[in-house]
C-alpha cells in the first residue's frame, strides 16, 4: 500500500503530462509555456477534447456555442435562494451546477463549461446584495466572466490574464479532483456528476483551496522587512506556507511562472497596486529559503497558487471566490479525463487492506 497513492500509476492518459523532476507540464503535446502564448480558454478546450466526442470539437464553434449556452443557463441563477447564497462561492457555485442534467454528449461539456462561468459571478454579485448581469454571448468566455463579476467590459490585459490563468490550469495529470472525476466516470454516472465530485475534491486546502490564503499570509506579512520574521513564527508553530511544495514537482511549479509573466502587463499598466507585487516577491524568496533551510531533504518551491492569489486579486476576483475560478478553468481537464475513463476505461475499483478488530473465534 503506498499512503496517499503517491508514485502509483492508475490511468493511462493522452490529455497532460507533468514531469515534476524537470518542471515541465505538456498539455496534448503542447509544451505549457507555449500553451498559455497562444491560447485562450476556447482553444484549450478544443485541443483537450478533441476526439474526445462524436462532434468535431473547433475553438470557433466552442465559443459560439459557450455563449449561447451561458445566456440559456442564466436562468438557474432564479434558484440562489438566501440558504444557497449564505453558503461560501464555490458551494454556491456547485449547489447551482447540481441543476445540470447529466448526460455523456458534446453538448453537455459545453453545459458543465459554461455553467460555472455563469453561476460564480452572479453569487458574488449576490452575496454583496447586487443584481446578477446576464451572459453576453458575444464576448469570449474570460471576458464575459469578467464583465458579469465587474459589471465593465474588461481590458485587453485583464481578458488576456484571466484567459492565461484558464489555460494555465486547465489540466495537470491525475490531481485528486481529477482523478475525483476519473472515478465517477468509471460508473458511467455522467459528465455533471463527475464535475461536482471533482470540485468537492478540489476545494480542499490541500489542493485549490490554497490561494485565498496565499493573501491572507501577504496581509499578515505586511512589509517586505516584515517577511522573514512573520513566516518562521508561522513555520515554528508548524503552520504550513500557502502556496509553497507540491506533491509531483521537486523544482519550480511552471505554472508559477507562466502566470507571473501575464501579471506584469496587469501591473505595469497600473490596473493594480505596484506594491503588491514587490511584496509578493519579498515573501517568495524568504519563503523559500526558510523552507529550504528548515526542510534541507525536501525540496519546497513556489506552487500555482502563489501567483494565482495575486492574479484574481488583480483582476476583481474576491479571495473566497479563488477556489471556484480554478474550478472554471480545470472543468476542461475534468470533463476530458471523464470521457476519456469512460471511452478506455474500466470501473475504477481498488482495494483496501483490513487493519480491524476480528471477531472472536467461538
Ligand atoms: N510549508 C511548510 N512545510 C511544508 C509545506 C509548506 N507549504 N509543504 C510541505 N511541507 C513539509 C511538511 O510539513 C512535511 O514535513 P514533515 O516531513 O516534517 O512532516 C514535508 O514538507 C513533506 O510534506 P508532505 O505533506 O509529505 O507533502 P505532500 O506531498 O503530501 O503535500 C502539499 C503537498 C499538500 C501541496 C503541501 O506542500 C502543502 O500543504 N502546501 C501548502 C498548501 C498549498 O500550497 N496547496 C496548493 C498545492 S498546488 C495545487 O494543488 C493546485
Amino acid at each position: 500500500m503506498k499512503s496517499g497513492l503517491e508514485d502509483v500509476i492508475a490511468a493511462e492518459t493522452k490529455l497532460s503530462d507533468v514531469d515534476g523532476a524537470t518542471g515541465r507540464l505538456i498539455i496534448r503535446g503542447v509544451s505549457l509555456d507555449d500553451l498559455v502564448a497562444t491560447s485562450r480558454f476556447e482553444d484549450v478546450a478544443a485541443l483537450l477534447l478533441d476526439g474526445l466526442f462524436d462532434e468535431h470539437v473547433d475553438a470557433d464553434s466552442i465559443r459560439v456555442r459557450l455563449g449561447a449556452a451561458r445566456v440559456a443557463l442564466f436562468q438557474h441563477v432564479e434558484a440562489a435562494d438566501a440558504v444557497l447564497l449564505a453558503l461560501p462561492p464555490v458551494d454556491a457555485m456547485r449547489a447551482l451546477l447540481a441543476r445540470v442534467e447529466d448526460g455523456e454528449n458534446f453538448e453537455d461539456a459545453i453545459k458543465l463549461m459554461a455553467a460555472p462561468a455563469v453561476f460564480l459571478p452572479a453569487v458574488l454579485r449576490m452575496q454583496k446584495g447586487d443584481k446578477p448581469l446576464k451572459p453576453d454571448a458575444s464576448l469570449s468566455q474570460s471576458a464575459d466572466i469578467l464583465r458579469m463579476l465587474t459589471g465593465r467590459v474588461p481590458s485587453a490585459e485583464q481578458t488576456a490574464g484571466l484567459d492565461a490563468y484558464l489555460v494555465t490550469i486547465s489540466d495537470h495529470g491525475l490531481n485528486a479532483s481529477t482523478f475525483a472525476s476519473r472515478v465517477i466516470a468509471s460508473t458511467h454516472a455522467g459528465l455533471t456528476s463527475s464535475v461536482l465530485a471533482a470540485i468537492s475534491a478540489l476545494k480542499g486546502p490541500l489542493h485549490g483551496g490554497a490561494p485565498g490564503p496565499v493573501l491572507d499570509m501577504l496581509d499578515g506579512v505586511g512589509t517586505p522587512e516584515n517577511a522573514r520574521a512573520w513566516l518562521s513564527h508561522a513555520l515554528d508553530h508548524g503552520e504550513r506556507l500557502m502556496g509553497f511544495g507540491h506533491r509531483i514537482y521537486r523544482v519550480r511549479d511552471p505554472r508559477a511562472d507562466a502566470l507571473k509573466t501575464v501579471l506584469k502587463p496587469i501591473f505595469a499598466s497600473g490596473q493594480a497596486d505596484q506594491a503588491r507585487i514587490a511584496l509578493a516577491e519579498a515573501i517568495e524568496s524568504a519563503a523559500l529559503a526558510l523552507l529550504h533551510e528548515r526542510k534541507p531533504d525536501r525540496p519546497l518551491e513556489t506552487n500555482v497558487e502563489y501567483y494565482t492569489a495575486l492574479l484574481l486579486d488583480a483582476l476583481g476576483f474576491p479571495r473566497n471566490a479563488f477556489t471556484g475560478v480554478f474550478a472554471i478553468g480545470r472543468t476542461i481537464g475534468w470533463i476530458a479525463h471523464a470521457r476519456e475513463q469512460t471511452l478506455d476505461g474500466r470501473l475504477i475499483r481498488p482495494q483496501s487492506r483490513y487493519v480491524g478488530p476480528v471477531p472472536k473465534a467461538a
